[in-house]
């Protein structure tokens, strides 16, 4: 049996494994498992390691996409520039395993967001919402495609503030990609606080959040005309990356 999994924690909404259960009921993959492994502490991965000899890959979630890094023996470019993992594919070479780290979020949102993108006017320029981990690869994607970007943070530091929309929006702007967890179930109710006011039938509003599938910041993105677009096809094209980089 070959083990795939995810670690991060906790792990109880994951969208992987039953992701990964589907695909190898309806592909008749029967010599493939995938698990969920949330471990409480990064340094309990090399214990995890020698605890289960079939894996053969794994995703990275919240909080170890970055922590994860020191443990491998190669990063990809693509994870490196953007400083974080969230795929891991094991090698073996005589007898010992070889771990490489990959980004897999940078395509699924590049993907994605061509998708939405197809028939429409060429994008201007992007506000990206928050500045975690998420963002990093948002911006990699937004940097290669050759849009201009700036972040929009709650923190103090060289980024955009929310009170400085208002005056931001007008002419300058016309993608929005949400990289907050605001509006993901079950604090529904919440969205980012932006002057939705001043959107229009210009606008692609972006949520990474994909639980609910029509968050309220995307919702209120529809009543002015916006085309929207969640995070599901993100992760959906992520995870297909992920199984490739697996069997390459
Ligand atoms: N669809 C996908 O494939 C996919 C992939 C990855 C992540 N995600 C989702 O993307 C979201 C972000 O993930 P992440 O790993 O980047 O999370 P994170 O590291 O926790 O960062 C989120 C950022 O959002 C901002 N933020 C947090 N709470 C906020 C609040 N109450 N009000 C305003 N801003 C707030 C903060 O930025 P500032 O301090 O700068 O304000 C924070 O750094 C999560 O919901 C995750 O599930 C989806």
């Amino acid at each position: 049996m070959k083990t795939y999994g995810l670690i991060g924690y906790p792990l109880s909404h994951s969208f992987s494994r039953e992701f990964f259960k589907t695909k190898f009921a309806a592909e008749g993959i029967t010599d493939s498992e995938y698990r969920n492994f949330p471990i409480e502490d990064i340094s309990a991965f090399p214990e995890l390691l020698n605890s289960i000899p079939s894996l053969c890959g794994l995703n990275v979630t919240i909080p170890y996409k970055e922590k994860i890094i020191p443990y491998l023996d190669n990063t990809d470019p693509t994870a490196r520039e953007i400083g974080a993992v969230n795929t891991v594919k094991f090698s073996r070479e005589e007898g010992k395993v070889i771990l490489t780290g990959y980004n897999t979020d940078a395509y699924g949102f590049k993907k994605s967001l061509e998708e939405i993108l197809t028939g429409r006017k060429k994008l201007n320029a992007a506000l990206i919402l928050g500045t975690g981990g998420a963002s990093k690869a948002v911006a990699w994607v937004l940097k290669n495609m050759g849009v201009e970007y700036r972040f929009v943070s709650t923190s103090q530091n060289s980024h955009l503030r929310y009170d400085d929309l208002n005056k931001e929006i007008p002419g300058k702007y016309n993608l929005i990609v949400n990289t907050t967890p605001l509006g993901t179930f079950p604090a529904v109710d919440n969205c980012p606080e932006i002057p939705y006011h001043l959107l229009d039938s210009s606008f692609v509003l972006y949520d990474l959040v994909y639980n609910p599938p029509l968050t309220l910041f995307l919702q209120k993105g529809m009543e002015r005309g916006a085309a929207v677009a969640n995070g599901l096809k993100m992760l959906q094209y992520q995870a297909l990356q992920s199984w490739e980089i697996w069997n390459s």
